[in-house]
């Protein structure tokens, strides 16, 4: 794929009227990306599992705009949205340079979630993402020059990543990679790739999502991001994160699930130990994520099954396994975890396939 991929294209008629629809999966980090440099570049590379069921569905219709007409109309589960509509007007305009065509078409947007809206899970990564396929397909629909499957994808994760970092990693079946890697061919810190060189059994991994809280953060991600530019450990962080690539990746390979669990658990808390001694410092976990860690940890002591935790940027536990345990799994869940998360709130997913184009 030429770099050439990325560029903005020439496009030919601008009478042109139509629709586009994507669905887009969410995706999780297990290498955590914590950390940005100048426009949406990370300070490390890292590499998610995609997922199947959490995702938004999102269509966009669009036709040349006329003088005074308005520019963007957002509707979210069929209700007009002020406060995302004005996210996709800033994400729009800051796209003026790539996109050049943007602005002589008016365009109505609407989109869906899977997932309760309010359930506290990151919603972004699939919201951005479908957006960006959206807006890449019109670009192909108008442009001189259509984009093959390969570079259309490197061009909407470049594009997804200028709205929402994660997003980039949301385009690709199974496990994606983002950010510049000494281990990965091709990774690029512009945009994520698919990553395929993996052990089957963490092609139909689980991660049950148990929701503790689904209050509004009390820091944005953008925010916590921004607080990595004066935390003393940034510099030890970058390079843990670079080591422990290496190490995830080897047991992606060879399919040690031991060592698989101890880096993704790392990672996680190292996330949270970077929130918490920021300045100001600050916690996102509640007093019952912690209980489910512990009990994570103990469950797994005392049978030897391989069930881990990964968390994001809040208080919601992913709960990762494989699918060869999943009877098992399941009913330590419900059994002991399920009572410490909000009104029994979980989210059921797994590895899934990557994007799909409905319209
Ligand atoms: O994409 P952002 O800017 O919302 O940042 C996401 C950061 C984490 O979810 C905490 C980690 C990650 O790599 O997804």
């Amino acid at each position: 794929m030429s770099n050439s991929s990325l560029q903005p294209v020439t496009t030919s008629d601008l009478r042109t009227t139509g629709e586009v629809g994507w669905i887009s999966p969410s995706n999780i980090a297990l290498i955590k990306y914590w950390g940005k440099k100048s426009v949406q570049k990370p300070m490390n590379a890292s590499i998610s599992f995609t997922l199947a069921e959490a995702t938004t569905k999102t269509s966009l219709s669009f036709k040349p705009r006329k003088n005074g007409e308005r520019w963007i109309d957002f509707y979210f589960e069929e209700q007009k949205q002020a406060r995302f509509e004005e996210r996709i007007v800033q994400y729009f305009s800051s796209l003026s340079e790539e996109m050049p065509f943007l602005g002589d078409y008016s365009y109505v947007i609407k989109s869906s979630n899977t997932f309760p809206h309010s359930a506290g899970i990151a919603s972004s990564a699939s919201a951005m993402s479908a957006l960006a396929l959206c807006l890449c397909d019109i670009e192909n629909v108008i442009s001189e020059e259509i984009r093959q499957e390969g570079d259309f994808l490197k061009r909407a994760s470049f594009i997804a990543r200028l709205g929402s970092g994660s997003a980039a990693r949301s385009l690709f079946p199974s496990m994606s990679v983002w950010g510049k890697s000494e281990h990965v061919a091709y990774s690029s810190d512009e945009y994520a790739i698919a990553y395929s060189n993996i052990h089957e059994s963490f092609l139909s991994f689980h991660d049950d999502v148990l929701i503790v809280s689904d209050e509004k953060k009390s820091v944005s991600s953008s925010a916590g991001h921004q607080l990595m530019n004066g935390n003393p450990f940034a510099p030890v962080r970058y390079a843990q994160a670079k080591k422990n690539m290496g190490l995830l990746l080897s047991s992606l390979q060879s399919g040690d699930l031991d060592l698989f669990g101890k880096i993704v658990e790392e990672e996680a808390l190292t996330l949270h130990a970077l929130m918490m001694c920021s300045d100001p410092g600050y916690i996102l976990m509640k007093p019952n994520t912690l209980s489910i860690l512990e009990k994570i940890r103990s469950f797994r002591q005392n049978t030897s099954l391989p069930v881990f935790f990964t968390l994001d940027a809040g208080p919601n536990v992913h709960v990762l396994y494989p699918d060869s345990e999943r009877d098992k799994i399941e009913t330590f869940i419900k059994s002991e975890l399920l009572s410490l998360s909000q009104s029994n709130q979980i989210i059921k997913d797994h590895v899934g396939s990557g994007p799909e184009k409905f319209i």
